[in-house]
């Protein structure tokens, strides 16, 4: 062996042997210990992976990312998955990648239309506005959290062009449905799957309905990278256009540190540019760079081992905290699955019942004062937060369930590194702050 080789050995025993040290489990103090919505759950492996690609020093993607776009993709059940530093910049790319030129009738171009929810994560929404598109935002059923279908038909006109919609905190929205739709009407279909991966509907998983689909890896979703995102679909050529969007908006597709995997790299006419003008600075694109490090890839390899796991994990918090609940459903509103779905929930959804005798700022701070965390369902209704006063958008039909979801619901956590014993504490605080009102 090689001295750097057994260098790096030793290095990486001892990173295991770190780990044990610094993030050994911790007992549970009920009352004392947080009870968080999510966060990290991992162990010494992640932490070697990580040490091992920053002694490559490769430092841009490189080999962990192509090797977890590989073994993603198999898993996802999709031919190509596109790492990039986000969800968000996942969600900038699925959306930029349609209005490519070479689309041609089924570019997506400034002015039209593109189909989404008011309540939601706001760079679901954002690739919309940043792309010159009009949002057109529908309402949201209850108790799924999931895009209305009531308006869904009358909301298309000639200048629709897309449907861009999340399954909301891992519950799937109604796939058989907009699928059709979206064929019938001839729409390109985004699924943001940022919240639900290994969620399923009709035993198939989710991110392989749509056109593309897009995943996050920040540090509170199913897997993490700490930043990272992907984008998932079985079309290669769209999967040319995420890439070229994500590198600079270039015309070649060479892997960082290669050149002319086309074999033709001085013989290309594009544009105006003269004839041989150097393929890798052709830009067919007004791209960005979305890129991800290798260090980021390389922890995901070692969290997408435990995916499975950590899937079950998180479907059996929920069942435990819906059981745990039941009693209260004459203040909340319970969360429910979609018919014929099992979601692999990223977390716990709660409605205060409008008639309530409390309001949900006081249960949530009830909540927090003892160290039961929460969070609202992100931007509540879009429409009526700051950044959005003067942003041209319409509504079809009304939003009075995702005004209710602004104002009445919350959620909690359900993530992998929550024990029985933490949950049962989370429920015991909610029976106490029911007891009042008993
Ligand atoms: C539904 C949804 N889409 C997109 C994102 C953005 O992902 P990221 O934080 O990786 O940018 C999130 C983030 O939590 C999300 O919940």
């Amino acid at each position: 062996m090689s001295k750097s080789k057994e260098i790096r050995q030793r290095i990486l025993e001892l990173v295991q042997e770190y780990y044990e040290a610094e993030f050994a489990e911790k007992t549970f103090i009920p009352g004392e210990t947080a009870v968080p919505v999510s966060g990290r759950s991992f162990d010494g492996d992640e932490m070697v992976h990580l040490v091992d690609a920053s002694l490559d020093f490769w430092l841009t993607t490189g080999r962990f990312a192509l090797q977890f776009e590989r073994e993603f993709a198999r898993y996802v059940g999709v031919r190509h998955a596109m790492l990039c530093n986000s969800g968000s910049s996942a969600n900038l790319l699925a959306l930029s990648a349609l209005t490519s030129p070479t689309l041609e009738e089924r570019q997506i171009k400034p002015g039209d239309e593109v189909i989404t929810v008011a309540a939601g994560f706001p760079t679901t929404v954002n690739p919309i506005v940043q792309n010159r598109l009009t949002p057109v935002f529908l309402d949201i059923d209850l108790p799924s959290y999931n895009l209305s279908l009531a308006h869904l038909e009358e909301a298309i006109t000639p200048r629709t062009k897309a449907i861009v919609v999340a399954h909301t905190l891992g519950n799937p929205f109604e796939l058989d449905t907009v699928v059709e739709i979206a064929d019938r009407h001839n729409l390109w279909l985004i699924e943001d799957k940022c919240d639900a991966l290994g969620s399923t509907y009709h035993g198939r998983l989710t991110g392989t309905f749509g056109h593309l689909a897009t995943i996050s890896f920040y540090p509170a979703h199913h897997i993490t990278m700490g930043e990272g995102g992907c984008v998932l679909t079985r079309h290669s050529r769209l999967k040319k256009l995420v890439e070229s969007f994500r590198d600079w908006g270039r015309d070649c597709w060479c892997a960082p540190g290669e050149a002319n995997t086309c074999g033709t790299r001085f013989e290309w006419q594009l544009g105006t540019l003269p004839y041989g003008y150097d393929h890798k600075y052709i830009y067919s694109h007004v791209g960005y760079n979305l890129k991800l490090t290798d260090m980021q890839a390389a922890v995901g390899l070692a969290q997408l081992q435990k995916l499975p796991a950590f899937i079950e994990t998180r479907k059996r918090n929920w069942q435990h905290l819906r059981r745990g609940l039941a009693d209260f459903e004459e203040f909340m509103i319970l969360p429910e699955a979609t018919p014929d779905s099992d979601p692999s929930w990223f977390g716990f959804l709660l409605t205060v019942r409008p008639d309530a005798p409390f309001s949900r700022n006081e249960l949530i701070n009830f909540l927090e004062t003892n160290q039961v965390a929460t969070r609202l369902l992100f931007s509540g209704n879009i429409t009526r937060q700051p950044a959005y006063q003067d942003v041209p958008y319409r509504v079809v039909g009304d939003l009075t369930n995702t005004d209710v979801v602004m104002n009445q619901t919350f959620w909690i956590g359900v993530y992998p590194s929550l024990t029985p014993a933490m949950l049962d504490y989370a429920i015991e605080v909610f029976a106490r702050f029911f007891k009042q009102f008993g």
